[in-house]
């Protein structure tokens, strides 16, 4: 058994329509993986059929060698996958350090722990300060998230997101919608992100995925093309082709 996400023949198809195509791939402690390709190849069915969202027509997905497949939505974030919240989840009107409250209280739920009340529970507090510091936020911590600039909301949606302690963690498109003038916040927070998380981007802007990266899987109309390092997918002409043949993001 090995450590990390295992993902055997993986196949997903929406009626006639095959959006997971015989896919494998691992993310083992401290990967940093990314899975890019055209509008439409897969990318997010793949992580939903990861999280639970969707149900596989076929193949394995296990976690430290147990089974993914039997566990619901739910039982699958205990067990350490996580996907980014989503801004549309996020609280608008409610400060960032009220956001960071409640993956924290799940986080405490689930651990079986009495509730207490927010403003007495130092477990917690100590939590939202760490995240803070640790996506440079503290100094909006108090401000509603409906007033900070866009791409600070991805990170409160990251930290939120980091808050559940997750091991294996899912970034959708992390830098989708933020200026280029704040995109190296979402690099900086993806930098800076735990060295045994195990972290996969999906991500159009090729700028940040050649930055973050270290391994790039390439996906086209729901099978791996080729996965490689960053100068081995740079260098490779089918890539090159897709990428010139039509433009993204
Ligand atoms: N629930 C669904 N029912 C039917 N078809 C779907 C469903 N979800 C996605 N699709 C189709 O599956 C294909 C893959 O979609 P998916 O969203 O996974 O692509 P993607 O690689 O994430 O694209 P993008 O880069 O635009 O986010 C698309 O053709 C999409 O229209
Ligand atoms: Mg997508």
């Amino acid at each position: 058994m090995s450590a990390g996400l295992e993902v055997r023949g993986l196949n997903k198809a929406f009626g006639g329509l095959v959006v997971a195509r015989d896919i494998s791939l691992t993310l083992r402690p401290g990967d940093r993986k990314a899975l890019i390709g055209p509008n439409g190849a897969g990318k997010s069915t793949f992580t939903n059929l990861i999280t639970g969202i969707l149900e596989p027509s076929g193949g394995e997905i296990t976690l430290d060698g147990r089974d993914l497949r039997a566990m619901s939505e739910a039982q699958r974030v205990k067990a350490g996958i996580a996907k980014t919240f989503q801004i549309t989840t996020l609280f608008r009107s409610l400060s960032v350090r009220d956001n960071l409250r409640l993956p924290l209280w799940e986080r405490r739920g689930g651990t079986g722990r009495p509730f207490r009340r927010a403003g007495g529970d130092a477990w917690v507090e100590a939590e939202v300060e760490a995240l803070l510091a640790q996506f440079r936020l503290t100094d909006v911590g108090d401000r509603p998230v409906a007033r900070l600039a866009y791409g600070q909301q991805r990170l409160v949606e990251m930290a939120m997101t980091l808050a559940l302690k997750p091991r294996i963690l899912i970034l959708d498109e992390p830098a989708a919608g933020v200026p280029s003038s704040e995109s190296p916040l979402i690099a900086e927070a993806i930098a800076a992100l735990p060295a045994d998380l195990a972290v996969l981007i999906i991500e159009h802007d090729m700028a940040l995925v050649f930055k973050v990266a270290t391994r790039i899987i390439v996906l086209v109309a729901g099978a791996i093309l080729t996965e490689g390092t960053p100068a081995e997918i740079s260098a490779d002409p089918r890539v090159r082709d897709l990428y010139l043949g039509a433009k993204h993001g």
